[in-house]
């Protein structure tokens, strides 16, 4: 019996090959549905047949494997969504979740169908900011939830899931499946730019989440603060060693203004975050003020970008957002 598998790659490449079964003389060969391949079948069918102990040559054909993502790690895939952006830190309370929900009411403000998911399952705030709390989801069908919707924006949580006092326990593995099939079993409709609410930190659920979303990149939220810019470094870090693209570091609380003078101080430090960018590599993006109207207003489910629309904190958060639609483009 002559060897098939030499005489089958004579006329078709390894990865063309799916699969030779030799039974007692019966050949069957599995190839790639090419028009190429299905012309050479022929030539090959009469030689098989041509040899000795080959009583029967079959070819079949079949669809080619999807090819692996480079990583290794299949993303979420979700088609209706063009740019994904990641609010992220190294450190909790520097004021992600409202510089997330203020951006994406600014995305919208610049005509972006917009959208927000929280994925922090250590302290999901987006329901109280976007008075959506104690409100649970709607499922038409029992299967998809329809998202929030306020001021514009859609908005979906991990903390519509559980109730406010009970505290996520949920490990590694189980939090980020949690997220992911919350995230695609909401009917988002078609969407220009997504904000995702990142848990704070670099932790093992932060580096799993940040490898499966298919980012376009994430913005790092920091006070001036050196602690605070210590883990920003961090997460930069983080994100690099993934390969998700940084889209820069936003300085928030980075001035009070005085309501008597209205002198700026910089009770933090004055540069903190731009001179961290500009050590980094990374851009700028620029920074908002401590101000008692943004955190009074994000309290009260209406970000200060819907409250005050004409207020100089909305004109920040817009430059912000414009520069990041700029960075994405
Ligand atoms: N620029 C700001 N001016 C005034 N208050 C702010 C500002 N940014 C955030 N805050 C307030 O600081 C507190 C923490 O903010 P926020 O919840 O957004 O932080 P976070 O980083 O998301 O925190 P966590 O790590 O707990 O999720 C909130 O009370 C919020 O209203
Ligand atoms: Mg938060």
């Amino acid at each position: 019996m002559p060897n098939i598998e030499q005489i089958v790659q004579k006329y078709f490449s390894l990865e063309h090959i799916e699969n030779i079964q030799n039974l007692d003389g019966r050949i069957i060969i599995t190839l790639i549905d090419t028009p190429e391949n299905m012309e050479k079948a022929e030539d090959l069918k009469k030689e098989l047949l041509n040899a000795d102990g080959v009583s029967k040559a079959t070819v079949i054909f079949t669809r080619k494997k999807a090819a692996p993502v480079s990583s290794g790690i299949e993303k979420w895939k979700m088609q209706n969504i063009k740019h994904i952006i990641g609010v992220a830190s190294g450190k909790g309370g520097v004021g992600k979740s409202t510089t997330a929900v203020n951006l994406a009411l600014a995305f919208a403000n610049l005509g972006q169908k917009t959208a927000i998911f929280d994925a922090d399952i250590y302290g999901p705030s987006i329901p109280t900011m976007l008075s959506f709390e104690n409100t649970p989801p709607v499922s038409y069908n029992g299967t998809i939830f329809e998202p929030f919707e306020n001021f514009g924006v859609k908005a979906m949580s991990i903390g519509s899931l559980v109730d406010r006092d009970t505290p996520l326990i949920w490990r590694g593995a189980k939090a980020c499946g949690a997220i992911e099939q919350l995230f695609k079993e909401t009917n988002w409709g078609d969407i220009d730019v997504m904000v995702i609410d990142m848990p704070p930190g670099t932790g093992d659920i932060q580096i799993t989440l940040s490898q499966r979303i298919d980012f376009d990149g994430v913005v790092i939220v920091s006070t001036p603060q050196d602690i605070a810019l210590i883990d920003a470094v961090k997460g930069v870090n983080m994100f690099e060693k993934i390969d998700v693209k940084i889209l820069g570091l936003l300085q928030n609380m980075a001035y009070y203004v005085c309501p008597d003078c209205g002198k700026k101080a910089y009770i933090f430090g004055e540069n903190g975050a731009k001179e961290t960018a500009e050590r980094l590599g990374e851009q700028f993006l620029g920074e908002i003020p401590l101000d008692i109207a943004i955190r009074q207003n994000a309290d009260a489910g209406t970000p200060v970008v819907a409250a005050l629309p004409d207020s100089p904190n909305t004109k920040a958060y817009e430059e912000i957002a414009q520069k990041i639609l700029k960075a994405l483009s």
